[in-house]
């Protein structure tokens, strides 16, 4: 069913409740808090312009970080308020709180075409626990609630629903603002009955995170392609020996299960046929946690069933990257969701790489491909492939739910067409 969104929206002279996500990451220079990627601003943009352009009164809400209830100087919105004023052309007030009298005046002194950001939600515990004196306090700051936070739908808190449910029963309408529209036609709509070869890539560390998703698109899709660490708990499943990798030996009938699955869907499933792997050498190092740490060293390509004793495994080889690049340069359709290695050191990026590049050359020829959100994203980003691909979610948790067929709370209480 679609849902209201922006475009449906009658909004001059009123209050817009506009939740973003603008958890962004951050980090201190100088004595300020600088963002290091802006993404998750820049693609509310279309959104806040039409919102504006229509004489809507904006009021911006939105979490960063998780402070726990507790107010924390390094999470305050205000340097993203500057940032979306930069971006926007345009001033963007901010307020140091996000509800009570200094809120609410300032959301009532808004006059048409204007906007604020409100303080982080989370300095509140109560937005955590959706509790519902919270959300009317929210509430109270606006008429009609728009939800553009899609990396935060899975949320059922007070700014991604319970202030919604709110508006609803005082008369306002909700509705979806134009990213969440984009990401729930590309994440949604375009899998229900994807051009074929539908071709899903997924990587990431454990078979028991992605175990949901898996075997979601089974229904759907014609070919998958396993990478990253929790490939080795597939192949010990195997009876392969997987030596220091990261494994869930609790899992192995999920890896079974996944796999006969496919052969009764008639699903191709493919795993690793090689892996780059690195001996691992003591540091002499505790982490935070008070757990040694140890470094990769020695990396080589291992074509053996077995991974040596001594070693663990961060990467596809160079034929498993050529196998799966081959079945991608045949897909229609393409959804990758997580890294195929540890990417971030370059000794094991290659294979991730190498799918990034497999991806944007089948997007070239004319495949639609969509990308998950998180990991692989970066993965994209740090490829500088990311004008290549059809769509990149900006949802990491959320991403994975909507996938998995979970319903998502902040798209749940928004009001049907
Ligand atoms: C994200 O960054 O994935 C979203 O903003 C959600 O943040 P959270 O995991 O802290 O709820």
């Amino acid at each position: 069913m679609a849902k209201l969104t922006v475009r449906d929206l009658e909004v001059t002279g009123k209050r817009v409740f506009l939740r973003v996500d603008y958890n962004v990451p951050m980090e201190e220079k100088g004595g300020r808090m600088v963002i290091n990627d802006d993404t998750r601003i820049r693609e509310t943009l279309p959104t806040l312009k039409l919102l504006l352009e229509k004489g809507g009164r904006l009021v911006l809400a939105a979490h960063l970080g998780r402070p726990d209830g507790k107010r924390e100087a390094s999470l305050s919105l205000k340097p993203v308020s500057e940032k979306l004023a930069e971006l926007l052309g345009r001033p963007v007030q901010f307020v140091d709180q996000c509800v009570g009298e200094k809120a609410e005046a300032a959301a009532n002194a808004l006059k048409d075409g204007e906007l604020l950001l409100l303080e982080n939600v989370r300095f509140h515990a109560e937005e955590e626990e959706n509790d519902p004196v919270f959300s009317a306090q929210l509430a109270r700051l606006a008429d009609v609630y728009v939800n553009d936070a899609f990396g935060a739908a899975h949320r059922a808190h007070a700014s991604t629903c319970g202030v919604a449910r709110i508006l609803s029963a005082w008369g306002g309408r909700c509705a979806a603002g134009l990213l969440m529209e984009r990401e729930l036609k590309f994440l949604g709509d375009e899998l229900e009955e994807p051009a074929r070869p539908f071709v899903v890539i997924l990587g990431g560390a454990k078979v028991s995170d992605k175990i949901k998703v898996i075997d979601r698109l089974l229904e759907k899709a014609n070919t998958i392609l396993i990478g990253g660490a929790m490939a080795y708990t597939f192949k010990l499943a195997h009876g392969n020996q997987t030596g220091k990798s990261l494994v869930e030996p609790e899992h192995i009938h999920t890896a079974l299960d996944a796999e006969s699955k496919a052969k009764e869907l008639k699903v191709q499933f493919l795993i690793p046929s090689d892996n780059v792997v690195a001996e691992l050498k003591d540091t002499g190092k505790l982490n935070k946690k008070g757990k040694p740490v140890f470094e990769p060293v020695n990396p080589r390509v291992n074509t053996a069933a077995d991974i040596p004793a001594d070693c663990e495994g961060f990467d596809i080889g160079p034929e498993t990257a050529k196998r799966y690049a081959e079945v991608i340069a045949g897909a229609k359709t393409i959804l990758w969701n997580g890294p195929m290695g540890m990417f971030e050191d370059p000794r094991f990026g290659e294979g991730t790489l190498a799918v990034a590049k497999a991806v944007a050359a089948a997007t070239a020829n004319g495949a639609k491909s969509i990308i998950g959100g998180g990991d692989s994203v970066k993965a994209i980003n740090k490829a500088k492939l990311g004008s290549q691909v059809t769509f990149m979610s900006t949802g990491g948790g959320a991403s994975l739910e909507f996938l998995e067929g979970t319903p998502l709370p902040g798209v749940s209480c928004l009001d049907e067409r």
